[in-house]
């Protein structure tokens, strides 16, 4: 095995099972705030990098051969592994750290679609997003809730000689910067986010907010994806719908739990739409839907397959969406409400346009895996 891995590699590899040990060597409130985590558990251990140097002989005697070693940059990482081989020891480094981490996106092919349609779940892991690529070969193709990294996108539709004409956010993002507006620059695409949830006040860049019931034409005419709000997460949520085989349900519902009503300060209120959308909007719907959410929380949600979906019999398997009862739900929504990141103001601030942000601010601004969820049992 050579000296570096890189991100993709190291997802691969922990995909695979075969990570015997991940040594994180940056600091302590580092490695708090977020790790690497890959689509299956894997053994990490938190040594700082001047710890591992002070207490190298224990390291030299402890760690399995092939453990990838990783700073926040991949430069302390590369000087242990020099002081490791010095002793004969041979680890890996991955390469640019946890930066790169932060930026890796892995598409996976979605299966069982209608003829004629093709479409990718892309993870982001160190976020725990999802976004999605759904077209028609040789025509158009949307994208869905995409990271602020446009080239892979571009590349996916590519791929299948698809034209990229509308990028949708389902919502103001709290959790993620979003690549919506720049990708439809790029491409000429229409970009659209709710309106609800930007404010009326013009944005820096073009949007088209969707209506519900809006359909956007991929080229084929037998098959229209279609627009349905979904109020609670955000007022203006929206969710993607292909009728009769899936739905994007942004951050409304997860495989598990919902998304939390209180990032825009009005949480009983967004309880109470949440409810409603939850027994009005989505209840109606096929149940043998498939739910293609935004974000997971835990990887027991990704699938044996690498993909996170449910369809919607499932998600109404779960105590909280069963509650008949308005005044139960919305407290239990409450009540199990984890503290918002305090960087969540902030980034609802620069997705709706309100507000600049640096490429220093973005990196600090996006440390972590989203807590977008409410009432997320593991
Ligand atoms: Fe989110």
């Amino acid at each position: 095995m050579g000296r570096t891995v890189t991100t993709r590699e190291l997802y691969d590899e922990i995909e695979a099972g075969t990570v015997p040990l991940i040594l994180d060597v940056r600091n302590q409130d580092e490695f708090a705030a977020w790790q690497v985590e890959g689509p299956k558990p894997v053994p990490t251990r938190n040594l700082p990098i001047w710890m591992a140097v002070e207490q190298l002989d224990d390291v030299v005697k402890e760690i399995p051969d092939n453990t990838v070693v990783i700073c926040a940059h991949g430069n302390g990482s590369d000087l242990l592994l020099d002081l490791l081989a010095d002793e004969g020891r041979s680890v890996r480094n991955l390469d640019g750290g946890t930066a790169a981490w932060s930026e890796l996106l892995v598409p996976k092919r979605l299966p069982d679609l209608p003829d004629g349609i093709v479409a990718w779940q892309v993870h982001r892991p160190a976020k725990a997003c999802l976004s999605y690529v759904i077209g028609v070969p040789g025509k158009r193709a949307i994208v869905v809730d995409p990271a602020r990294f446009a080239d892979p996108y571009i590349e996916l539709a590519a791929t299948e000689g698809m034209t990229i004409t509308n990028v949708i956010d389902t919502h103001v993002h709290a959790d993620h910067i979003t690549g919506g507006p720049e990708l439809a620059e790029r491409t000429g695409a229409t970009y659209h986010v709710p309106i609800e949830d930007t404010g009326k006040a013009p944005t820096p860049f073009a949007n088209e907010p969707l209506a519900d019931g809006a359909e956007i034409d991929l080229g084929d005419t037998s098959i229209h994806i279609l627009s349905i709000k979904m109020p609670g997460h955000t007022p203006g949520s929206t969710c993607i719908s292909l009728p009769g085989s899936f739905l994007l349900t942004g951050d409304t519902v997860f495989v598990r739990g919902v998304g939390r009503p209180d990032l825009t300060g009005r949480a009983e209120e967004l309880a109470s739409e949440l409810y409603h959308t939850v027994h009005d909007r989505l209840r109606p719907l096929d149940p043998r839907t498939t739910v293609l959410p935004a974000h997971w929380s835990f990887d027991n949600e990704i699938g044996d397959d690498g993909l996170v979906r449910t369809d919607l019999a499932s998600v109404f398997s779960s105590t909280l969406l069963s509650e008949a009862d308005m005044v139960k739900f919305i407290e239990e929504v409450i009540t199990s409400l984890p503290s918002a990141p305090e960087t969540y103001d902030t980034i609802r601030l620069v997705n709706s346009g309100r507000k600049e942000a640096s490429a220093d601010d973005i990196e600090f601004l996006e440390i972590g895996k989203n807590q977008c969820a409410a009432s997320t049992t593991t």
